[in-house]
């Protein structure tokens, strides 16, 4: 299995594909665009072969649109308050793209450049991108490392990033899973369970509003396996005002550990999620609006697809009782999560 062709960019650039794993194991199809993932084919629990990630319809349409669908998100996933931060007593201004915030590394993040395929085997895949000093306004020359590897039923993403200036990292996954297939409806009825007792309550525009908060007595307690429905159609203020869930998890313990399930009835699919980072931040794909066309046919929704993104808490760089995402000269930035099936 090598890499082949998956179709160009509106400037002629072509973008490529690489396949990893065999059935009855994942397949995954990964993009050198966003080191993205493009497929994730998986048996699910009732013997039948499903892809269970949402994707772009095309390399153009990936770039069309800011749903990030399957991408590795970077420089700084999640949200830098209006944009700014202060690093070794120096303010640093960084480009802004969501209601005055900085989302996912700003307007032109990771998730739209072609990242180099480094190494490929038919298990393992190592993307490479350098992000030059001042890209997006984030200082010094960050060298983005994302390795994909299949090994049984898990599907494994290490990343990695070294810099030439102390800079903030946070890098993820912004995959989307709907475990019985993209257009089977959505996630509604697709239970959830969270190692988390509080959250990172946020404003209107996503920034965090202070402390974390118990997830006790609100609908985003996901201590024990609950319908993402219930929780998505709740009253409860933080939810109205995200549409959806779109709130930031503190997650138990430390180190590579089992974070969340996601788990269907219907094609009694299971996904477990380890991960080492302190967070998690649940998605519920409250702003897909039909505006995208589907990979897999039909256009994407509200609800369709559920992104779980281990990382930092929100807005680290602004609050340092959240701990650090500063990344120095020397140091290694390392991040790792892994896709269970069963
Ligand atoms: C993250 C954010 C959401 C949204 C999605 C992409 O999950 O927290 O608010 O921006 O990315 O649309």
């Amino acid at each position: 299995m090598g890499v082949s062709e998956a179709g160009a960019l509106p400037d002629g650039r072509s973008v490529r594909q690489v396949v990893l794993g065999a059935a009855p194991g994942p397949v995954l199809t990964l993009l050198d665009l966003g080191a993205t993932v493009q497929s994730l084919e998986v048996t699910c629990g009732d013997g039948l072969r499903r892809n269970v990630v949402l994707a772009h319809a095309s390399p153009a349409e990936h770039l069309e649109h800011t749903d990030y669908l399957g991408s590795t998100v970077g420089r700084y996933a999640n949200r830098i308050a209006a944009g700014r931060f202060v690093l070794d007593g120096v303010e640093v201004v960084v480009g802004t793209n969501d209601r005055g915030n900085s989302l996912h590394g700003g307007p032109d993040g990771f998730d739209r450049r072609l990242w180099e395929i480094a190494k490929h085997s038919g298990t393992e895949a190592r993307f490479t991108l350098v992000s030059p000093d001042g890209d997006q306004g984030f200082p010094g020359t960050l060298r983005a490392d994302a390795r994909f590897a299949v090994d049984g039923s898990d599907v494994r993403l290490d990343l990695t990033a070294t810099t030439d200036a102390p800079t903030v990292v946070n890098l993820t996954s912004h995959a989307y899973f709907n475990l019985d297939g993209p257009g089977s409806g959505t996630i509604d009825d697709h239970e959830l369970t969270v190692e988390a007792d509080r959250y990172t309550p946020v404003d209107g525009t996503g920034i965090p509003l202070g402390a974390h908060a118990p997830v006790a007595g609100t609908p985003l307690d996901f201590r024990t396996p609950a319908r993402l429905g219930t929780a998505i159609r709740s009253g409860h203020e933080q939810v109205a005002q995200a549409r959806g869930v779109d709130h930031n998890y503190v997650l138990r313990g430390s180190g590579l550990r089992s974070v969340a399930v996601l788990t269907s009835r219907r094609t009694g699919t299971k996904l477990e999620l380890l991960t080492d980072r302190p967070g998690l931040q649940v998605y519920t794909g409250n702003f897909l609006d039909g505006s995208s066309p589907s990979a897999a046919g039909g256009r994407h929704r509200q609800g369709d697809g559920i992104a779980l993104e281990p990382q930092l808490f929100p807005d680290t760089p602004n609050r340092p009782e959240f701990g650090s995402a500063v990344l120095r000269p020397g140091e290694t930035y390392r991040a790792s999560l892994v896709w269970r099936f069963g």
